[in-house]
Formats: C-alpha cells, sequence, structure tokens
C-alpha cells in the first residue's frame, strides 16, 4: 500500500509498516523461487524450511527491532534460513548481513546460493569444534572469537544456538556477542528455559525433549548420550552468565511452546541488550 493510500484509510505508519512485514512474511512463506537447500544437507531443525525463516523475520523485526538500514550478525546461521528472508527486507549499502557457522559445507552454500546475488551478505566458516556439528575443529568452542569488528552489529540473532553449547561455550559466546554489539545493539536468541512454571509444564504434558531435571542444572541434556544435541539451561543461570558478559533482558522472555505451554514461538524468545553504562 501506498503512503497516500495509507493517508487515505487513516493508517498510521506504524500500521502501515506491519501491514507491509506480513505482506513480505506472506509471500516468503511460498516464494518458490527463492533458494533453498538440497533435503539432507546440514540438520538445521525440523519444519517448513521458507515458512520458518518467514516466521523469524517478523521475530527479528517485531521483538529484535531490526530495521532496513541495519547491520545483522547470524550466529550458527545454519543453511540460510534465517538470511534468505533477510535478503528481502535489508537495504544495501547500510543494511548489511554476516552469517558465521561451524559447518564448512553450509557456509560454501550459503556463500554460492546467496552472496553471489546479495554482496552484502557474507558468510564466514568458524573451525570451532562440536561433537555433533564439527567434531575435528580445531578451535575450542569456548576460545571461540567471532571474525567481525568490535562494536558493528545492531542486532546478533542465535536461533537454535545455545541450545548446542556447554556452560563455557556459552559464556564465550555472551562476552563476544557483547563485544561486537554497538551501543543500543540487541541480541536475539532462541533457546530452552527452565523456570517454575516451564517446569510445571513439563510435567504436565508428554514432552518430546525428555530433559532429566532430576539431574541438577544448571544445565540439562535431553539426551545424556548426545549432551549437546538438545540443552536446557536454568533460566536464572543464564540471565545471570549473560548479565556477567554485560548482556540484559531489553524486555520479558517470551515463553515457547516447546515445553507445553501456549505461545506463537516454539523455543523461548530472549532479546538482550549491553548493560548501560558498561564497557566491553
Ligand atoms: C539447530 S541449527 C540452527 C541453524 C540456524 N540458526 C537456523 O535457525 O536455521 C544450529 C546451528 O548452530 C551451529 N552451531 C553449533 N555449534 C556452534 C558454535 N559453537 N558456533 C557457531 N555455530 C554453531 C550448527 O552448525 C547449526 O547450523
Amino acid at each position: 500500500m501506498t503512503a497516500a493510500l495509507a493517508n487515505k484509510a487513516g493508517l498510521g505508519r506504524a500500521e502501515l509498516d506491519e501491514a507491509a512485514l506480513s505482506a513480505l512474511q506472506r509471500t516468503l512463506a511460498t516464494n518458490r523461487f527463492l533458494p533453498a537447500p538440497p533435503p539432507g544437507m546440514h540438520d538445521v531443525g525440523d519444519g517448513d524450511f521458507r515458512a520458518i525463516g518467514a516466521e523469524f523475520l517478523g521475530h527479528f523485526v517485531r521483538y529484535g527491532e531490526l530495521r532496513p538500514s541495519e547491520t545483522v550478525l547470524d550466529i550458527g546461521c545454519g543453511l540460510g534460513r534465517m538470511a534468505i528472508p533477510l535478503t528481502q527486507y535489508l537495504q544495501a549499502p547500510e543494511g548489511a548481513y554476516r552469517g558465521v557457522d561451524i559447518v564448512a559445507s553450509a557456509i560454501a552454500w550459503n556463500t554460492d546460493a546467496i552472496t553471489s546475488v546479495y554482496p552484502n551478505f557474507t558468510f564466514a566458516h568458524l573451525d570451532v569444534q562440536n561433537d555433533l556439528y564439527n567434531p575435528g575443529g580445531k578451535v575450542a568452542s569456548d576460545a571461540v572469537t567471532l571474525p567481525v569488528a568490535a562494536e558493528s552489529c545492531d542486532l546478533v540473532t542465535m536461533t537454535s544456538v545455545f541450545t548446542h553449547l556447554d556452560r563455557a561455550a556459552t559464556d564465550a559466546y555472551l562476552r563476544e556477542v557483547r563485544r561486537v554489539l554497538r551501543p543500543g545493539g540487541r541480541l536475539l536468541a532462541t533457546l530452552f528455559l527452565i523456570d517454575d512454571a516451564t517446569r510445571a509444564a513439563l510435567k504436565a504434558a508428554d514432552n518430546r525433549l525428555k530433559f532429566d531435571l532430576d539431574m541438577g542444572g544448571p544445565q540439562y541434556a535431553a539426551d545424556p548420550a548426545h549432551p549437546l544435541a538438545a540443552v536446557a539451561f536454568e533460566r536464572d543461570y543464564f540471565l545471570g552468565r549473560a548479565a556477567a558478559a554485560g548482556l540484559v533482558p531489553r524486555r520479558p522472555i517470551v515463553p515457547g511452546f516447546w515445553s507445553g505451554r501456549a505461545s506463537g514461538v516454539y523455543q523461548d524468545l530472549a532479546v538482550l541488550q549491553p548493560k548501560p553504562g558498561a564497557r566491553p
């Protein structure tokens, strides 16, 4: 809808932006001209690749307050599920995206399918060790340094990545996120957080993820044989580690429906920001 038509219809700027975003999401969810990775290339999670990407564009804008002229760092970017919708939202030259992941083949696919068409979208491989995704990686996950300048990012996204990190790696990534965020920047992360409400919901429902909450936290594995396949953290522990790294909640955490709670998002969704006054 044009600004003139919106004016006629009595819509304000915010309503106009919301209508345009919803329309873009609908298009992205079904547009088969957009690239999609070959099936079975790398596991980035269940569900409809395009629909989930379109859903998350909405979360980045509505919860992460992303604007078209901003810079995004996508940690654990996988196979472009988040990047492809963002190509239709971020506006070059100011709007730019960088994706990093520990799976080299995913980075190669992203570069070939996305950077070749959108040069303001770049990807880098992190040779970080992870039993599940990169067992031969040369860098320990708690010694990671992101190939990104300090205070250069407006929005850092980590969608289902803390769900594969141990405690030391979680600390290291939180420190790195704090280092690369600009003043006013945000981290949008989805993860599994345990608090009293989640505990009650998990007891009441038969859940696909069988976190053993009796094992003693603050970190829980859904599959003890593969501890990093799905990781949950005590909510207060996670927020405490984030605060130690200089990151505090910008808005209340949105509880996800993974635990059986009523919600529009699957994993819990947290938006953190640099602690006012604190320097990295
Ligand atoms: C469940 S997938 C999610 C992928 C992507 N964020 C998405 O939502 O489409 C988890 C991703 O995290 C990546 N990953 C795992 N450990 C990582 C680490 N230490 N650093 C960066 N990425 C990591 C995996 O390679 C994988 O691509």
